[in-house]
């Protein structure tokens, strides 16, 4: 059996605005009271006080890193006023971290904005890295900092909005990772939003690397896509939009988050829907482990061979029998990458918790479930799975 190079992180992901709750300052915040028929977040699983429990369920079990984000619009809910609390409550979180023998990697934007903040104005990408350069300030010893994570969906997020607006659509509030999974009817991203993203990210690597010593990238969703016979052109058209745009800007990066959960198949018309199938997650996606395999080949092609940290990957079900099949397959084909010569640095799953779905509670995804009244934790068998894997090293 293969063995994980020594240093390997072996780990579980969450993000601020799915684990926190009452994340009023957020521009997603502000759409679930706006959207009739949405979930709304409201306390999520009230990590933002219960965050070192959920650390210690982690290190208990065996895992050696933790990546969790730190929330903008708590850090910054007027502009130019940076709240000291909050970014000591994320160094807190940071050292507890350390304490547990948990591995921080630090997401500084994971979809949700301070109210006030537009992606399309003219001072977006300063008012950005304004915000990374007092988050810099209590990044010490942090070795992974991830600056903007799946900038491929936010910005067809942000698209989405933009159109929304201007036509004053009265569609039905569609989530991007839930509905989107199923129906690719979403739009593929603007680009010139994508250029933009990529101008933050690098301004924030700028800001990263002089004031931390962390290694910094950013992380993409990888879709795992393939051509059907004769559609190779195709494809190689479709992934540049969707993807090769925030792969090739990674190319200078210390490393590249792949985040990946199924494949889809390109074909003369472009992104083929989801097969109808029992086997579907709850989020609508096609069962495929191998996904994993696909993406990380990709992602190291198209990057020129950036180093890879796996920092999603996972699956929505209730079942956590299937949890544990999908990860050991998954792992599997990691491993086949590593056999390859392809520098993986880690794994990390997602997610360490159930948690909000992006407009969604039913889709679970998480290592360790959740009583949303009382907020108790309850660590699911694939926790202890998945820790003694990390343990061994080998799956
Ligand atoms: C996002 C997560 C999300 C996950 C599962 C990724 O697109 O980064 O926030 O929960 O996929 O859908």
């Amino acid at each position: 059996m293969p063995k994980a190079p020594s240093g390997f992180l072996w780990g579980a992901a969450t993000a601020p605005h799915q684990i926190e709750g009452n994340n009023v300052s957020s521009d997603w915040w502000a759409l679930e009271q706006a959207m009739p028929g949405m979930q709304r977040s409201g306390d999520a699983i009230d990590s933002y006080h219960r965050y070192a429990e959920d650390m210690r369920l982690l290190a208990e079990a065996g895992l050696n890193a933790y990546r969790f984000g730190i929330e903008w619009a708590r850090v910054e809910p007027i502009p130019g006023a940076f709240s000291r609390a909050e970014l000591a409550h994320y160094r807190r979180m940071i050292d507890t971290a350390f304490g547990l023998g948990l591995t921080p990697v630090v997401t500084l934007h994971h979809f949700t904005n301070p109210r006030w903040f537009d992606w399309l104005a003219d001072d977006a990408v300063q008012r950005f890295q304004s915000y990374v350069r007092q988050a810099a300030s209590i990044l010490g010893g942090v070795p992974w900092v991830c600056t903007i994570n799946e900038p491929n969906m936010l910005a067809l997020m942000i698209g989405m909005a933009r159109d929304a607006r201007a036509q004053r659509s009265t569609e039905e509030w569609m989530s991007p990772t839930v509905e989107g999974a199923a129906r690719p009817v979403l739009p593929d991203p603007d680009p010139e939003i994508g250029d933009r993203l990529a101008e933050a990210h690098h301004a924030a690597r700028e800001v990263l690397k002089e004031r931390t010593g962390a290694a910094v990238g950013w992380t993409v969703a990888c879709q795992a896509l393939t051509a059907t016979p004769g559609n190779e052109a195709r494809l190689r058209e479709v992934r540049r939009i969707r993807e090769d745009l925030y792969l090739e800007a990674a190319r200078d990066d210390d490393f590249i988050g792949v985040q990946s959960y199924s494949s889809q198949a390109v074909d003369g018309n472009g992104v083929v829907p989801h097969p109808q199938h029992p086997d579907n997650t709850m989020t609508g996606n096609a069962y495929r482990p191998d996904a994993i395999g696909i993406a990380v080949r990709h992602a190291w092609e198209a990057t020129g061979h950036t180093p890879i940290l796996v920092t999603e990957n996972g699956i929505a079900t209730p079942d956590d029998t299937r949890r544990v099949a999908y990860t050991q397959e998954a792992l599997g084909h990691l491993f086949d990458c590593l056999d390859e010569g392809i520098d993986v640095r880690g794994y990390l799953h997602w997610s360490a918790l159930d948690n909000f779905e992006w407009g969604h509670w039913e889709p679970t995804f998480g290592l360790i479930a959740v009583d949303r009244e009382t907020f108790e934790r309850q660590p699911k068998p694939s926790l202890a799975w998945l820790g003694e894997v990390a343990r061994r090293g080998e799956v």
